[in-house]
């Protein structure tokens, strides 16, 4: 498709949009894209406007990253392009890779991790899946959109070599799979307006080898012109507003038609790759199919973050349970008010049952429930009925405790007030582990919580997250062991918002000052020290694993790291294994070490499996800023093999001089 058939006008009018959720077509002259939202499932508004239609709810994208598995998150993507096509969508505004910084991040459940390599790595094999089956992916929000509060208005102030192996990271990585489209976000980097980002645009283009189109994030453009001139090529919604001025500009020579043209047939092209990219796709598997994989995927990211041994559940146990978190209504704003994060990523689930105690029961567990607390955490809608709760922990065999925050208190445009359950909650499980020593707490939340009041009183903690709208069978599966858990953390939860390098850094409203550089999560408490209550990378298991044989392979600027994972108990089980980079002999500053690989390893019961993890030259590198490009340094490295950031099991040091690697 070329330009050459449209006005000025008409080009003018088409890098402005449509209406809210399509490009223009001028009564048919063009082909068009009609955009949906992302995070958890697609969601897409009813032509009537009177809300959304139902579709699959899928675990948030933070689960997603839990499962550490490539191939979930190819089955997830296959799923999420399904749905796109049954629903007329032709581009997915996702994948989100913003970072981590803070834990109070009203979005971080639709983010995907702390660490820049992880989060890339899994928008690169999602973006990969879903355009291969027939949906454009819209990578999102460029960049350094870390936090919700006055994210139209504050200026995000972040060093260079930082936003190159940062905040830029995930979105260099996620660009090698050749996205349709990406976003910007609606803060100020560095004082430049999101929509007008030249300079990250530029290295998108020219560096990452971005060729799709830059999209405005919804209603992020303040000056059409000057977004246009800096790269921006679609701005969305329509604003009559901004496309009048548009058109004033020109006319007074402030835009040239030229300009306009490149944005125009960046749009152009967009639109005919994701025609190209539907052509011949069939939906993969049916709404039944996805539901199952949503639940699946639920069962791969679930953490098992505390267990002195009372799970698994075990055949015969009389089990109570209380929180409206594992029984809500059915209705589908209750669901979300508990289950799921608010906002623009918003699903109206398919089915209208979520039901823990119902699928123990189905299981051969007799299951005694009291909602016991009826509270979405911020305390304003409380209904309590702790007396029949504790009693029936009094006189069962296990206690479980379901609780969490919910979709009014993580929501796009929002931050967590705390990290802390509300009072109601902490009361409910303290009652309750008082009277039954053997309670469960399993936690429905997108983002860490600060489980200091309660953590020790209790036998066992489940990560459920927002577990998507099977999650009721994928924690009672975790519980009863019919799933023996695998997902790690994707992020750190330390033992309180204090301690994170984020909440000490100056923010007044207009200016966030990323004032700790580099060391985002992981990369401080490691360097520093600082004990934390789950490190990055944490997650039990029901089977216990060993870590033995690591043996180096280095070939030029390539590393091949091969090491055996053990499964010394009786339980077959997946093991989720890291390879982090430690700079022994650097002269920059470097982070203690940094993760550049990783595995997720099925082994039987006593059995033992080899693992092999490939490095190259970019494991080694950081961003030198007196050359202003990527370097790495000749001298000792350290690779080492871990189970979570803080457990390393294996490693081996090499040397690297002009670019070869040997081993030593
Ligand atoms: C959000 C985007 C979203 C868009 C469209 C914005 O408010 O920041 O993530 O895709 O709305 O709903």
């Amino acid at each position: 498709m070329d330009l050459k058939n449209l006005t000025v006008e008409e080009k003018l009018r088409l890098i402005c949009g449509k209406d809210a959720w399509q490009t223009c077509d001028f009564n048919g002259k063009l082909p068009f894209v009609k955009v949906t939202d992302a995070s958890m499932g697609v969601r897409t508004a009813k032509e009537d406007g009177s809300g959304d239609k139902p579709s699959v709810s899928y675990p948030s994208s933070q689960m997603l990253a839990n499962t550490w598995n490539l191939e979930t998150v190819r089955t997830y993507a296959e799923c999420v392009a399904d749905d796109c096509l049954e629903y007329g969508a032709d581009i997915l505004l996702g994948p989100g890779v913003n970072i981590k910084r803070n834990p109070l991040c009203g979005r971080n459940f639709e983010y995907y991790s702390e660490d820049p390599y992880l989060a890339g790595v899994i928008a690169r094999e999602y973006i990969s899946a879903m355009q291969q089956e027939g949906a454009g992916a819209c990578l999102k929000h460029f960049c350094c959109n870390n936090l919700e509060y006055n994210r139209r208005l504050q200026s995000s102030e972040v060093d260079e070599r930082t936003l190159r192996e940062i905040y830029y990271k995930p979105f260099e990585i996620a660009c090698e799979a050749k996205p349709v489209s990406l976003m910007c976000s609606y803060n100020k980097i560095n004082g430049v307006q999101g929509s007008e980002y030249r300079k990250g645009f530029a290295v998108l283009r020219e560096e990452y080898g971005f060729d799709g189109a830059v999209i405005s994030d919804w209603d992020a453009v303040y000056d059409r012109a000057k977004a246009a001139k800096a790269g921006l090529d679609l701005e969305m919604p329509f604003s009559q507003s901004n496309y009048e001025k548009l058109l004033e500009d020109y006319q007074a020579g402030k835009i040239t038609e030229a300009e306009i043209d490149e944005c125009a047939q960046r749009v152009l092209d967009m639109v005919s790759r994701c025609k190209q990219l539907q052509e011949g796709k069939k939906r993969k598997r049916t709404q039944a199919e996805r539901v199952k994989v949503a639940q699946e995927t639920a069962e791969e990211s679930i953490v098992l973050l505390k267990n002195d041994g009372v799970l698994p559940l075990k055949k015969g146990q009389k089990v109570a349970a209380c929180g409206i978190y594992g029984a809500p209504y059915s209705a589908n704003s209750d669901y979300s008010r508990y289950l799921a994060g608010g906002g623009s990523s918003k699903v109206v689930r398919l089915t209208n049952v979520f039901d823990i105690p119902e699928v123990l029961r189905k299981q051969g567990f007799s299951v005694l429930f009291n909602g016991g607390f009826d509270d979405n955490g911020i305390n304003n809608w409380v209904r309590m009925s702790p007396r029949a709760a504790t009693e029936n922990a009094a006189v069962s065999d296990v206690n479980l405790v379901f609780a969490g925050t919910g979709g009014e208190i993580e929501h796009e445009g929002n931050d967590r007030k705390q990290m802390k359950l509300s009072d109601v909650q902490e009361r409910a499980i303290l009652d309750a582990a008082a009277v039954n020593p053997n309670t469960v707490v399993v936690l429905f939340a997108g983002a860490p919580i600060d489980v200091s009041a309660w953590i020790d009183e209790v036998a066992a903690v489940v990560w459920a997250g927002f577990p998507g709208e099977r999650g009721d069978e994928a924690v009672a599966n975790i519980l009863t062991g019919k799933v023996n858990p695998s997902g790690k953390l994707t992020e750190t939860f330390p033992l309180r918002y204090e301690d994170t390098p984020a909440s000490q850094g100056y923010i007044d409203g207009t200016v966030t000052r990323y004032e700790e550089g580099l060391d985002v999560g992981y990369r401080y408490y490691d360097t520093y020290g600082v004990d934390v209550l789950f490190p990055f990378g944490y997650g039990l298991s029901y089977s216990e694993f060993d870590y033995k044989n690591l043996t180096l392979k280095g070939t030029g600027d390539k590393l091949e790291v091969n090491f055996e994972i053990e499964n010394g108990s009786e339980i077959d089980g997946k093991e989720v294994s890291q390879v982090y980079v430690r700079a022994v002999s650097s002269y920059v500053y470097r982070p203690y070490k940094e993760l550049k690989g990783f595995a997720k390893t099925f082994v039987k019961s006593g059995k033992t499996e080899k693992v092999t993890v490939r490095l190259d030259k970019h494991a080694f590198e950081y961003w030198s800023v007196g050359h202003d490009r990527w370097e790495v340094e000749d001298g000792i490295y350290e690779i080492i093999v871990a189970a979570s950031v803080a457990d390393e099991k294996l490693k081996i040091k090499i040397k690297i001089k002009d670019g070869k690697i040997t081993v030593l």
